[in-house]
């Protein structure tokens, strides 16, 4: 069991390492349409995000339902952690070192537009937050929010996207 545990952790240090040093050679080397290879990448980095985001809120709606301790509510357990950790956090850590990086070599770090979109990312950053927080306290069979209050939350990262997408494409002001 540590064994295995050991050899992911070697195996996810070495795949962490790998890509950090392409990326810092190409930042280093800048070849031509880097910018939209990287924007492209920050697109399907959002698309994960969003995609974890919308999803974890609704698993806590059916989890709510299922009773502590009872095998449906440990198959929850299950996906929910799997979910934060495989998609939600790794996929919003490249959104935002992309979407930095596009933003500094992209000349945008004066816009208006960004720095709305800038707010609006920061508030999605916190209710990743919360729905981690949320994760563990299901994990721990501590959760005391209802079902309602996650049906409510679930809509929060749609309307923040909604704005978000705006805002980069048609650059308001
Ligand atoms: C985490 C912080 C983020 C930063 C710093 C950031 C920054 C940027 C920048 C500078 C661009 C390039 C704009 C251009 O070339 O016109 C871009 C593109 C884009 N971003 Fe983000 N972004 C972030 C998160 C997000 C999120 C959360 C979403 C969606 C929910 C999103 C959606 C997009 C889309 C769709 C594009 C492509 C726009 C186009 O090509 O017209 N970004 N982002």
């Amino acid at each position: 069991m540590q064994a295995r545990s050991g050899n992911r952790i070697v195996r996810a240090t070495v795949g962490l390492v790998a890509a950090g040093v392409l990326l810092a050679v190409l930042v280093w080397w800048q070849p031509s349409g880097l910018y939209l290879w990287f924007k492209a990448l920050h697109v399907i980095a959002v698309i994960a995000w969003m995609a974890g985001m919308l999803y974890l809120p609704r698993l806590f709606v059916y989890h709510c339902e299922a009773e502590a301790g009872a095998q449906q509510s440990e198959t929850f357990k299950v996906m929910e952690r799997r979910l934060l950790r495989a998609i939600i956090n790794p996929a919003m850590i490249t959104t935002w070192a992309l979407g930095l990086w596009l933003a500094w070599d992209g000349g945008w770090l004066m816009s208006g537009w960004f720095h709305a979109k800038l707010a609006a990312v920061i508030v999605l950053s916190g209710v990743h937050g919360m729905l981690s927080s949320y994760v563990r306290a299901f994990a721990e069979d501590r959760n005391t929010r209802s079902q309602r209050f996650y049906r409510i939350l679930n809509e929060v990262p749609t309307f923040l996207m909604v704005f978000i997408v705006i805002l980069v494409i048609v650059k308001p002001f």
